[in-house]
């Protein structure tokens, strides 16, 4: 089936105002030139603060942008926390939820994986659930049980929640340390997360692939027959090289 691409940058904890800008102005008048964009999205989730600052820059363009994480609940006694409906107020398209930053720094099960993407589509938003298996997973051969565990409660959520999300595959081994999973790696957990879309009767769910991805290897590895995208860190702060990574999508 043909899915659409979808190239969506996170910017982790980056930024700060004047760089931001050039960034955003510089993606935006690339995008605008590209013959790719009626093959791919493209978006960038940006820190809480500068939600504000990617709406006006990216406002009537072809880029979407989007938050890191969200809240599970909407409102209430919830120091530090931002709700979708908030992230909704500042034009937001698409939220990561589930980042295995998250989870192991902020010990976010799947089970609040799950009310986190459940929120977000609440508000109108379309959830990036992040899922992948840690390099000790990886070696014990174990990788595909623990990809199946975390989707488990997001499944849970029914065909008609799921059809409204996008999945990132992100092995923990692979993100910022340069090391990418082969085409083939990347290829047998994304046919797996596929299997397990098309059990629920949402074959259509785009499945990006994340973790050193770069201008060098995006093409290869977006031409795998269930990888319809990237989720792009390090990489998505250099306007060329995210460029040529959408080019790829
Ligand atoms: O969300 C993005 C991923 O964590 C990948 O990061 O491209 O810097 O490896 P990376």
């Amino acid at each position: 089936q043909n899915i659409r691409r979808l190239v969506l940058g996170n910017w982790k904890m980056h930024g700060e105002l004047a760089a931001n800008a050039q960034l955003l102005s510089a993606i935006r008048s690339g995008w605008n030139q590209s013959s790719n964009a009626a093959a791919c999205d493209v978006g960038v989730c940006v820190p809480f603060p500068y939600l504000s600052q990617a709406e006006s820059a990216l406002h009537g363009s072809d880029i979407a942008w989007g938050a890191q994480d969200i809240s599970r609940f909407d409102k209430g006694a919830y120091t530090g926390e931002v709700s979708g409906t908030m992230l909704a107020d500042f034009g937001c398209r698409y939220v990561l939820v589930g980042h295995s930053e998250r989870r192991s720094m902020h010990a976010e099960s799947s089970d609040v994986v799950a009310d986190k993407a459940k929120a977000a589509l609440a508000a109108g938003l379309t959830p990036v659930v992040c899922i992948g298996e840690s390099l000790e997973e990886r070696e014990s051969g174990r990788f595909l049980d623990v990809i199946h565990a975390q989707l488990a409660p997001v499944l849970a959520l029914g065909s008609e929640a799921v059809s409204r999300m996008v999945l990132a595959y992100e092995p923990v081994w692979a993100i910022g340390t340069g090391k990418t999973a082969s085409p083939e790696q990347a290829q047998e957990v994304h046919a797996a997360i596929r299997a397990a879309l098309v059990a629920v009767k949402c074959p259509g769910v785009r499945i990006l692939y994340g973790g050193s991805v770069k201008a060098a290897n995006a093409a290869t590895l977006f031409a795998q027959a269930d990888i319809d995208g990237g989720l792009i860190g390090g990489a998505a702060l250099v306007a060329d090289e995210f460029l040529r990574i959408a080019e790829a999508g």
